[in-house]
Parts: structure tokens; sequence; C-alpha cells
């Protein structure tokens, strides 16, 4: 269930997994939106395919998982996104043979559908026992998806904007091949009582080989404060999920006690959590 309109990624309650339906109904009588949605639960492993569209159309980039708990162990209310993994290939471990393929038809036929459309697609899917199934489309980036996907893209970006603001076809992608790990350091207490004007510390030097992006901080005086919304994330890349992990760990050794960092994402143990949850289901 979710309120009608924008929540910011943290409006969907799970009935029977977060609340039960009474807690459901009086979540959304006590919310001020205007209508409900209610879709059906898909049970699975979720992941993104973003896309670049023009002139019908498209170019995918690898998939990717996010995790929207905000505890280890996916316990906690939904946020933003605490971060994000992505693998060498195309394809995420816990998916099989034409997974991928499958999704990405999915979105060649939105994009039949949508004959004008330029931009990025954003597909998120549900992987269930009988394949990907869609549980939303944006059109923008995924956050933190896009950090993922965008180090790795070897295709100058530039030339895929050029060649679709030129109505030329897009060129084909070429990709680094680096498995990817992205995590957000919150604000203590994100999202539901954020512990605004915290002093963080960022040592950009120390963030080695890892990339740093900036998200919602307050600089005053040459110090960082956090605000109510995520903080900062690091990205690391290796030749295996496991290497970005540690590269992206070692970038937050300096990040001090003020915020939270969900240290699961991307682990060998989470990765092999994904894998036999989807054996289990296929089986
Ligand atoms: N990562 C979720 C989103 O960007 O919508």
């Amino acid at each position: 269930v979710k309120p009608i309109g924008l929540t910011g990624g943290k409006g969907v309650k799970v009935i029977g997994d977060q609340v039960t339906s009474e807690e459901a109904k009086d979540y959304l009588q006590a919310s001020d939106y205007e209508g409900v949605v209610l879709e059906e639960r898909l049970i699975g492993e979720e992941f993104t395919i973003q896309a670049f569209v023009a002139d019908g159309d498209l170019r995918a980039t690898p998939a990717v998982q996010d995790h929207k708990r905000a505890y280890e162990g996916d316990e906690g209310p939904n946020t933003g996104g605490m971060g994000s993994y992505s693998d060498t290939g195309l394809s995420l471990p816990f998916m099989a043979e034409g997974d991928y393929d499958a999704a990405v038809e999915i979105l060649e036929r939105v994009v039949d559908a949508l004959p004008d459309y330029k931009g990025v697609l954003y597909g998120q899917f549900m992987l269930t026992d009988e394949g990907p199934k869609v549980v939303e489309f944006n059109a923008r980036f995924g956050d933190p998806e896009a950090m993922n996907t965008l180090p790795v893209l070897d295709t100058p970006f530039v030339d895929v904007l050029a060649a679709a603001r030129d109505g030329e076809p897009l060129p084909e992608l070429s990709f680094s091949g680096e498995a990817t790990v992205c995590k957000y350091a919150v604000p203590d207490g994100y999202p539901t009582d954020p512990d605004a004007g915290a002093e963080i510390a960022v040592d950009e030097e120390s963030a080695g080989d890892a990339l740093l992006y900036y998200a919602s901080v307050d600089e005053r005086d040459g110090r960082l404060y956090t605000t109510t919304s995520r903080a900062f994330a690091v990205v690391g890349r290796g030749d295996s999920i496991a290497a970005a992990e540690a590269q992206a760990e070692d970038a937050l050794a300096a990040a001090g006690d003020r915020v939270r960092i969900r240290h699961d994402i991307g682990t060998a143990d989470l990765v092999r959590r994904r894998i036999d949850h989807m054996d289990e289901l296929r089986h």
C-alpha cells in the first residue's frame, strides 16, 4: 500500500512484512494524501536496469541491486536507498540466464509504446519464480544506481546525449567490466528521526581509488554537517563484488560515528543470501 503522491521512496508499506493490514489502514487514514495505491505483493529479489532511450531505441546498462531498508539484514523502514551493487557483467549473481534479457525486453516494449520519449528509462523489477515483473518505471536515473552505472560506462556519456539530441542512432555501449559497490553514509536516526546538524568527517584524500559523492550536507565555516537526508556515498570498484566492497569500506573508515552505514551491502554473505533466496523460490 502507498499513499498517492510523491513520498521520496519512503511511502510504501508491505502488508504481511512491515505492517499488519490493520496498521496499513491506520497508516493510510493518517496520511494527508488523496488516495491509495494497492499493488500485488511480489516475492523475490529486486533489481534495477537503467536504459538510455531515443527515437524508439534503447541501450541498457548493467543490472544493479539497491537496498531500501534502513538497517543491516534488510530490517527497518524504507529509505531513499542505502546503497547498491553491480557485478562485472550485465547480470547479478542471483539472476539466472535469460533474466536480464527478459527485463530488457520489457523495457523495449515500453519504449515501443513511447516512440517520442528521449531520456533515461529506469526500470525496477522484482525477480520472481516466474521471472522479472515490473515494480515501477521512472523517467530518470536511479539514486544510488546511477553511481554504480555511470563510473563503469566507457562509452563517452556525452556521445550518447549528442546522438539523442541529433536524432542519430545511439552508440553501442561499452563498460569497464568492473563490479561496483555503493554505500551511503546517512545521519543517525535516518529516515524516521534524522540527527541533522551533526558534524561529519569526510577525508577526500583517504577515499583512495573509491569515488566520493556528496548528497545532502551543509557546509559552514569549512566544516560539514548532516541534514535530514542521506549525507554522502562512496563507490568502490574492482574485479569482483568482494573487491569493490573492500574498496568502499576502506574509503568509509574515516566516516566517524556520527553517521550510519549499511556495512552488509555487497558483502559475500549478503550476496549469498540473495542467491539462496532465489534458489529457494525457484525450487
Ligand atoms: N533507487 C530507487 C530510485 O531511485 O527510485
